[in-house]
């Protein structure tokens, strides 16, 4: 038997008609940025989440980004986060100037470990960036306290967490903001490259909305007067008509060019309907393999608080090369995320990083360890008793 890491064929095939009528309607009415598509799938978004406010941008490191900008993260600042993740996390933090500041996770669920972030913090430090590794949700009631404590912003870095659960609120509802991604291979992913950026704070969608679209409109002079305090009164003579609106030729602010396209908003909102489904499905494998996989393999411990939605199933081995050789020997997809921390990858230095405490030995331990198996929706039971047995079988004889 072959089975695949990830399949997404089967679930294009799946609903096929409804990604295929709606991307139809939008070749045929030409509308391919903003409008009726994408301004719905915030609405649904935000209906789903729970969240106040929805914003789609191009990808989610343009979400983290935006997040960071609009919590008015400065070139300098220090923001702290954790050093198991995708390199996304930390290059965002970068690419707006400010130092990433890595700190130690927990070996039981690879997520940031609250009780180091404190003894991070420095005069310096502005916000802090959990990142919801595999779906997981962090500790986020110890993280918001030592925010309120500190007086530090809280960006969510959702990329892997879409409808994962902490206390009964959705992951991207419970920091300052929300950064997701719908990279294809995600819960919920789009075709082609997709993000958004999620907030209760009024101010803050204000914000984002300004630094996804070059700055510029009324969107920009607000973000102008809130992060800068200048206040930018148009002259008597360009006033505001029902024709000309001069606020949209001014930019206030250094943003980007970061949408979501209509094509992918329309093709997000067809699968946001399946999602509950695919995640419960995510689920019920992922109780499978908890009951039947070796106890010699290490597998993640949750709190009762979180409920994931299992982007990723990941267990710990010291045996994690040869593991993954037999598992592709034996034609079962797998990965190992992530081999290198990101306080040890290349474009990082003492100049443009800081390591809370000199060293992360947890985080560069569990590197080592890692294997994620298949986990995704289309997967059959027989495929799923087959990873299972064939990674028993590894484990035959074995310490
Ligand atoms: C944890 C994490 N953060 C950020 C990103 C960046 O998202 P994107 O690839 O959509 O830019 C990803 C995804 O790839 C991710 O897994």
């Amino acid at each position: 038997m072959k089975v695949p890491f990830l399949n997404l064929q089967t679930q294009y095939h799946q609903i096929k008609p409804e990604l295929e009528a709606a991307v139809s309607d939008i070749l045929e009415k030409c509308c391919f940025i903003g409008g009726e598509y994408v301004s719905s799938f915030e609405k649904e978004m935000a209906d789903y989440l729970g969240a106040g406010y929805v914003s789609g941008c191009s990808n989610g490191t343009d979400a983290l980004v935006l997040g960071l900008k609009a919590c008015n993260i400065k070139a300098g600042d220090e923001v702290i986060t954790t050093p198991f993740s995708f390199f996304a996390t930390a290059e965002a933090i970068a690419s707006v100037g400010a130092i990433p500041v890595f700190v130690d996770i927990r070996e039981e669920d690879y997520n940031i470990d609250p009780g180091k972030i404190e003894e991070a913090i420095s005069d310096k430090t502005k916000a802090i960036l959990p990142v919801h590794i595999f779906g997981a949700p962090c500790d986020m009631d110890s993280i918001l306290r030592i925010a309120k404590d500190h007086g530090l912003r809280v960006i969510e870095d959702d990329a892997q967490a879409i409808g994962s659960e902490y206390k009964g609120h959705k992951a991207g509802t419970i920091g300052d903001v929300g950064c997701f991604s719908f990279y294809p291979t995600k819960n919920l992913g789009g075709a082609g490259d997709g993000g958004m950026v999620t907030t209760n704070d009024p101010d803050l969608l204000t914000a984002l909305k300004a630094y996804k679209e070059h700055g510029a409109g009324k969107a920009g002079a607000m973000t102008m007067e809130l992060q800068e305090g200048i206040r930018e009164e148009l002259k008597s003579e360009e006033k505001e008509t029902e024709l000309y609106n001069p606020y949209k030729y001014f930019n206030y602010v250094i943003g980007y060019n970061s949408r979501l396209d209509a094509i992918q908003a329309a093709v997000l909102s067809a699968k946001l309907r399946h999602l509950d489904e695919y995640n419960a499905r995510r689920a019920a494998i992922a109780a499978r393999y908890f009951d039947g996989l070796s106890k010699k393999l290490r597998r993640p411990v949750y709190s009762a608080d979180v409920k994931p939605c299992w982007h990723q199933f990941v267990v710990c081995t010291e045996h994690k090369a040869e593991l993954c050789s037999y598992l592709s020997e034996h034609e079962v997809g797998n990965g190992t995320f992530y081999p290198v921390p990101l306080h040890m990858q290349k474009a990082f230095n003492a100049k443009n990083s800081r390591i809370s405490g000199g060293s992360l030995p947890v985080a560069e331990s569990i590197s080592k360890q890692t294997v994620c198996l298949p986990i995704f929706p289309e997967m059959t039971d027989e495929q799923i008793t087959y990873v299972i047995d064939t990674a028993n079988s590894f484990f035959e004889g074995k310490e």
